[in-house]
């Protein structure tokens, strides 16, 4: 069986072509080799020869038909994911280019067996909370009055009380930045053309996902290298708001197990699935935890400053997955040892964050109290 995998010199794609390749399929990759995260315009070394490897954009009709030509499925990972203003490009990398994918498939009746796109748990946006008089609710993004005033957490749109997070299930999505609505849409288009023209699709909607291979040069995003490559430069890691946003992180090793699963499991058709790391962590204590693991005595800094648009606390409930047979193994004490020990041995480790603060701060994306 061949599988395409688009995004395949990618972080996540890349570990899903190891586990295909260890486990008999052959692999087929179409990825653009976009920078930041690639500069150096061939296929990084960590891309296996025995991958075959197209050089395409999956805005283009004829590099997905190039790639499309013999294969049985498809992992489409490619995407444009920033925190930046570039609204269009959202949309026409993610959510056209997987337009296109199923105009091809449909148009050409190509015998594609599974089509398994790459959401986000940023589709959620806020996510679920419970207020204590009016129950469960799903709050809008947070006005950014309130930001300003330091007052961080979501407050109920009926009684205007703060809640309480809760773990968030598939059932109710609520995308309000353009990375999360250009998943959605993504998403939608996968799910509703894979059932009108029988072609069993399913979304995996990815929490943050750790581990090796994680550019360093996309600074915007990706909390551990952030922290792990000012940490090594002994500068303190610094936490927007106040650092007590909840998250759960998983490793890459258990999403890539994750992706095989569905791929292979009928029971998966049609479906989205979240796939996250089942714990909830805050984000100035993962940096303390990142700290401890590179054994530097330097605290978080947190001074002020939030991402416009970014969510409180978001929770993953992976029962759904679960449910079909898939545990997160790796914990977060080995997330964080492996991703530190490849850290070491890149050549191009320095600390970019000073160069992405700059301009996020500059387009607004990040700002002061
Ligand atoms: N990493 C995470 O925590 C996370 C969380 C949620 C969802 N996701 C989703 O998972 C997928 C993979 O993410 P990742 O972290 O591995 O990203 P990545 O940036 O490491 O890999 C993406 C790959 O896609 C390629 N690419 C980008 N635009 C392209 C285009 N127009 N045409 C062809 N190739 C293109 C890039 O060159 C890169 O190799 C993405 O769809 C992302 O939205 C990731």
């Amino acid at each position: 069986m061949k599988i395409l995998v688009t995004g395949g010199a990618g972080f996540i794609g890349s570990h899903t072509v190891d586990l295909l390749l260890q486990k008999g399929y052959a692999v087929r990759i179409l990825d653009n080799l976009t920078p930041p995260v690639h500069i150096e315009g061939k296929p990084p070394d960590y891309v296996p020869r025995d991958a075959e490897f197209i050089l395409g954009d999956v805005r283009d009709r004829a590099a997905w038909e190039r790639a499309l030509d013999g294969v049985d499925a498809v992992f489409h990972f490619a995407a444009y994911q920033d925190y930046l203003t570039d609204f269009s490009k959202f949309f026409h990398v993610n959510t056209v280019g997987t337009a296109l994918l199923y105009e091809i498939v449909v148009e050409k009746k190509l015998p594609i067996q599974k089509i398994v796109v790459a959401s986000s748990q940023a589709t959620y946006g806020e996510g679920k909370y419970a207020c204590a008089t009016d129950g469960v609710q799903f709050p809008p993004l947070r006005p950014v009055e309130q930001l300003m005033a330091r007052d961080w957490e979501p407050r109920c749109p009926i009684c205007q009380q703060p809640m309480q997070p809760h773990v968030t299930d598939e059932a109710r999505v609520m995308p309000h930045n353009q990375y999360a609505m250009s998943k959605y849409t993504q998403e939608m288009l996968a799910l509703n053309f894979g059932k009108r023209y029988n072609i069993p699709s399913a979304a995996m909607r990815f929490s943050i996902t750790q581990g090796p291979r994680q550019s360093f040069r996309n600074a915007y995003s990706g909390v551990l290298r952030i922290f792990t490559t000012r940490l090594l430069f002994n500068r303190a890691p610094i936490c927007y708001e106040d650092g007590g946003q909840l998250r759960d992180y998983v490793s890459v090793h258990d999403v890539a197990r994750a992706n095989v699963l569905v791929l292979e499991d009928a029971r998966a058709n049609y479906q989205s699935f979240n796939v996250g790391g089942g714990g909830a962590t805050t984000v100035a204590e993962y940096a303390r935890l990142i700290a401890r693991r590179l054994d530097k005595d330097l605290a978080p800094e947190i001074p002020g400053q939030f991402r416009f648009g970014d969510t409180r606390h978001i929770i993953s409930d992976i029962s759904k997955l679960r449910a079909l047979g898939w545990e997160p193994r790796v914990s977060l004490d080995a997330i964080v040892d492996e991703y530190i020990a490849w850290a070491r041995e890149q050549p191009d480790v320095r600390d970019y964050y000073a160069d992405a603060e700059r301009e996020m701060l500059a387009r607004g994306t990040l700002r002061t109290t």
